[in-house]
């Protein structure tokens, strides 16, 4: 499919979504929603794809929400339409997906970062929520996603300053799974992509619900989730071939049974 505001690319298992608005360093607006809400959606439904990875450009992996569009639109139009809740389509993915982020990520652009099930960013990297400049505040889940991530007292400081964070930073604070050269940003990227797209897809599936679980659960009910779904996969030809494989010293062939 052709969309207006990305680039895909397949490699292999992987696919690569290059959001693609460089006049406006790929600012979100409705049509950018559309788009991933597509792209995401037609990744989930495709067997062949086990992994994806979610970029920008050197400048910018995006730098907000798009402020013009937003200019105009009063509570009576944002409450009507529950602006922004389109986003749940793209956290509701259930494969594994990467956010590869070089440059600036900030505002609507570090939350849909951090939507992400990790982020890979590259040592040029700045994250922020600077709404609060535009005497609004994050609506696409920063105050919840980054506080989680970084904790109380940075997460209140970055939005109440709206001051930006640097990859080491980001790094330090566990916003980032990993630093990356920038020049090596998608390589690296589509190379964690392979590795996990080269798992059996029952266990990515599985091993991608009991991590989220830890933010939805309290701990009993979590670690009964996270046990219930490991005896779940107990029941899957695939588990058999893993450690099959494991014990005869060859690589396991998953059937994603
Ligand atoms: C619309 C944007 C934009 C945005 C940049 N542009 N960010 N357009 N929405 N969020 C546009 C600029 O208007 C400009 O267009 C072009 O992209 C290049 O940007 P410059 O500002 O000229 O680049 P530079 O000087 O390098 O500065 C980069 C920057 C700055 C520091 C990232 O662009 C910036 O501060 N952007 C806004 C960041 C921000 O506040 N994000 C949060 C948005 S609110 P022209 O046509 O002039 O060339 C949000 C929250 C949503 O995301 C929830 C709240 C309801």
């Amino acid at each position: 499919a052709d969309y207006e505001t990305l680039l895909i690319e397949r490699h292999d298992a992987v696919t690569l979504v290059r959001l693609n608005r460089p006049q406006a360093l790929n600012a979100i607006n409705s049509q950018v929603l559309a788009d991933l809400t597509a792209a995401f959606a037609a990744y989930d439904a495709d067997r062949e794809q086990r992994c994806l990875v979610l970029t920008g450009s050197e400048k910018a992996f995006a730098a907000g929400a798009d402020i013009k569009e937003m200019q105009s639109k009063g509570f009576a139009e944002v409450f009507g339409t529950n602006y922004f809740a389109g986003w749940e389509r793209v956290t509701a993915t259930r494969k594994p997906w990467i956010a590869a982020v070089a440059g600036f990520a900030l505002g609507g652009g570090c939350e849909l970062a951090m939507m992400a099930d990790f982020i890979l960013a590259a040592d040029t990297a700045k994250f922020g929520q600077p709404e609060i400049k535009l005497a609004v505040a994050p609506g696409m889940g920063g105050s919840q996603r980054l506080t989680r991530a970084v904790g109380k007292a940075k997460a209140m400081e970055m939005c109440l300053t709206g001051r930006m964070m640097d990859a080491e930073e980001a790094e330090r604070a566990s916003l980032v799974a990993r630093i990356v050269p920038a020049a090596d940003l998608i390589a690296d990227a589509l190379k964690t992509a392979a590795t996990i797209a080269g798992m059996a897809p029952l266990a990515a599936l599985a091993n991608k619900e009991m991590v989220n679980a830890a933010f939805e659960t309290g701990l009993s009910m979590g670690l009964l989730f996270e046990r219930r779904l490991f005896h779940s996969l107990c029941g899957t030809e695939d588990k058999t071939e893993g450690m099959s494989a494991f014990a005869e010293k060859r690589a396991g062939v998953w059937t994603g049974r």
